[in-house]
């Protein structure tokens, strides 16, 4: 795998894959890499000759100073695991060439980005849009990958994608999880043993709750029961258990009370601080 810290150096190994026809599917990331970070990349793999992977922890999607002070770093073990996984690729720019300053242009995304995430993270989808139109201009992938973890993620790119005319084709990648149930996260290392204790039974909870939803039970009040769950088995870990929004949501982020077909169940809470988030079909 080659490794490219310069954006010119990344653009003319690219360039060259290009000028063969070769098709490239791209996985942004942040790095600190896990297994739903290597699906991604396997499923890529499936599609496309070429595989481009960056790792840019992007200061202007965090909101929250101290979260990215302390998002993980592991660049030499991710660059092992993305060898392995058969990367021919990884873009890992500076900051300072990624967003030169002072920056004079950014994307500003206007639709459901005061809901759910967008709400609890001021800018946060303004500063994810602004990189991923910067990385899918320089990499120019035929196919770029998301993973369903991060469903408002998704949607606002796929949206980006639609309205600017962006060629890339999104797919979008099913959350992969621990046995347990608990997504994969980069933010899972933070957790501490206790955390990690009671961290699957909001998706454990959650799953039931969906299933009493389809059976015909009322949306809120099963959703209610679900997070006296957690907050329960929180308090017999001595957790500090706390939660922005668990919600029954149809596919325009629009909070619903009454079942039907297509919707999903968001949520994002803390554990003893660290945030996390996940969301699941109902
Ligand atoms: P990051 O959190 O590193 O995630 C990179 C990609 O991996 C995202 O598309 C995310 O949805 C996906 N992912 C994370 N956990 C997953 C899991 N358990 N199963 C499947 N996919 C998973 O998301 C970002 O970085 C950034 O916002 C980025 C898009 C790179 C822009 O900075």
């Amino acid at each position: 795998m080659k490794s490219s810290y310069k954006l010119d150096e990344a653009r003319e190994t690219i360039d060259i894959w290009r000028g063969n026809r070769e098709s490239i599917g791209f996985v942004p990331t942040m790095g600190a890499l896990h297994k739903g970070h290597l699906s991604l990349i396997e499923r890529a793999k499936r599609d496309n000759k070429r595989i481009v992977v960056s790792i840019f922890v992007n200061p202007l999607q965090f909101n929250d100073k101290n979260d990215f002070d302390n998002y993980p770093s592991t660049l030499e073990q991710d660059q092992l695991l993305l060898d392995e996984a058969g990367v021919d690729l990884l873009i890992a720019p500076a900051a300072s060439e990624m967003h030169p300053q002072p920056m004079n242009f950014a994307m500003s995304v206007k639709s459901i980005s005061d809901v759910y995430e967008g709400q609890f993270r001021p800018g946060h989808f303004d500063g994810v849009a602004t990189v991923v139109a910067k990385l899918l201009l320089l990499v120019g992938p035929s196919r770029v990958y998301f993973g369903e973890k991060d469903i408002q993620q998704c949607y606002v790119i796929k949206r980006m994608v639609e309205e600017f005319h962006f060629p890339n084709v999104i797919e979008i990648v099913e959350t992969y999880r621990e046995a347990s149930g608990l997504a994969f996260s980069s933010r899972n290392t933070r957790l501490s043993d206790a955390s990690k204790r009671i961290a699957p039974s909001m998706y454990q909870n959650l799953l039931r709750a969906a299933k009493e939803i389809r059976d015909g039970s009322d949306p809120a009040t099963v959703i209610n029961v679900a997070i006296e769950k957690v907050a329960e088995a929180a308090k017999r870990e001595a957790v500090e258990f706390g939660y922005d929004y668990v919600e029954l949501i149809d596919q325009n982020f629009k909070s619903v009370a009454q079942y039907s077909e297509g919707l999903r169940i968001v949520a994002a809470w803390t554990l003893d601080g660290v945030r996390l988030i996940d969301n699941l079909s109902v």
